[in-house]
């Protein structure tokens, strides 16, 4: 499915700004979860990738619980309409604000990452006079084929507790009366396209699970994680692969009578459905480079600049001849480059510039740096009415 850009529309807004697709958002929900329920299995959509109401909004309609990672994630679940029991809280530093906020909320679990973090639940708990559910998320060492500042289920990570502490923890969650241990939790890594990693996870829950049926442990529900990539250089070709996704864990994944199993997917849900839309200020000539200067920079996209991301880059609005250019920002830094020898159509000052596949850790993680206009977000319902 293409995503149309109303370019109409678009003349009369002032950029840079994130416009999301919400038909495209919608077809991929439906899949998935249909997908997804015929298997059994629950989804909770990682509030980090985007944070947009209408988009929040798509995507509890279809029935999606929720991947929070801090307290204000759960609060924004909440006040836009997901079930407080379809909420999981993962993180390395959960505050203790931010714990009492998912006690308050009575979550369906703490996704704990250290001993020290279950003590400190156990003790807010108690002081609440409530139980917490919780899960161990546990790094299962495992390499996830991606960028390293992506890559979280190997040993060296600050995520997850290592399997050679797991004797310990279990010893001690005994002793503590205000926690419910309910599940385990894993998550390798984000933009995983080699699918063969999910494989390993899966063999790697087979010997924990092993390992804790030995101990007479009963664990009830199995969270995988995100992690499933997206295509940035064709973000109008197929679809993220679900299908195949799902199908590894269902042939690999032994799951015991009663498990549930979870995932908490996040860019493959919205990437696609957004674009960051800028207009080319300048064409400046170097001595071997033509740069394209837009208003829009690593502020609005950070990508690029922080993991060499790549992003699809399409001028809009000209039809010339092609021609190669570096596509850059306004921001004092050099990193500030969406772009290299990019080919484009001939490009001048004024065309409309659409960065793809947006949609999942663009808005979100922009940022006012050089005292930058928060960029508005624009949504396909309002605009595509008037073309
Ligand atoms: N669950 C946990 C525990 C996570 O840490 C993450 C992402 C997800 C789920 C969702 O993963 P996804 O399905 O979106 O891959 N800012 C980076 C991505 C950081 C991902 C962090 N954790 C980027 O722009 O590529």
């Amino acid at each position: 499915m293409k995503t149309k850009f109303p370019i109409n529309a678009f003349r009369d807004i002032s950029t840079p700004f994130f416009y999301y697709d919400l038909d495209l958002l919608n077809t991929i929900l439906s899949e998935v979860q249909q997908q997804a329920r015929q298997l059994g299995y629950q989804l909770h959509y990682a509030l980090k990738a985007n944070i947009n109401d209408p988009v929040l909004i798509s995507i509890r309609k279809k029935g999606f619980g929720a991947d929070c990672v801090s307290g204000n994630e759960i609060l924004k679940a909440v006040e836009t309409g997901f079930d407080p029991k379809s909420i999981v809280f993962a993180g390395v530093g959960k505050s203790d604000d931010e714990i009492r906020i998912g006690l308050q909320h009575h979550i369906h679990s703490f996704n704990c990452e250290s001993l020290q973090e279950l003590e400190v639940i156990n003790h807010l708990a108690g002081g609440m006079n409530t139980q917490a559910a919780v899960s161990l998320r546990l790094n299962p060492n495992i390499d996830a084929h991606t960028h390293r500042y992506i890559t979280t289920g190997i040993e060296e990570n600050k995520f997850g507790i290592n399997l050679w502490e797991l004797n310990q923890v279990l010893e001690k969650i005994n002793s503590f009366n205000n926690l419910t241990l309910i599940g385990l939790h894993f998550h390798i890594g984000s933009q995983i396209l080699d699918q063969s990693v999910f494989k390993g996870l899966c063999l790697r829950i087979n010997e924990i699970q092993q390992w804790f049926e030995e101990r007479k442990i009963r664990i009830n529900h199995i969270n995988v994680g995100g992690g499933l990539g997206v295509n940035y250089s064709d973000p109008d070709g197929n679809l993220p692969d679900f299908n195949t996704y799902f199908n590894i864990f269902k042939q690999f994944l032994e799951l015991r009578p009663g498990q549930q199993l979870h995932f908490e997917p996040g860019r493959a849900l919205v990437a696609q459905s957004g674009s960051l839309i800028s207009r080319v200020l300048y064409i400046k000539e170097g001595i071997k480079t033509r740069f394209a200067i837009l208003d829009a920079g690593m502020t609005e996209l950070i990508r690029p600049a922080l993991y060499q991301a790549v992003h699809k880059i399409q001028n809009l609005t000209s039809s010339g001849l092609p021609l190669t250019y570096d596509v850059v920002g306004p921001i004092c830094e050099s990193s500030d480059c969406f772009g290299k020898a990019v080919i484009l159509p001939q490009t001048q000052r004024g065309d409309l510039i659409a960065i793809r596949s947006t949609g999942a850790y663009g808005e979100v993680m922009s940022s006012s740096y050089n005292l930058r206009t928060k960029a508005k977000a624009y949504y396909s319902k309002d605009l595509l009415n008037h073309e």
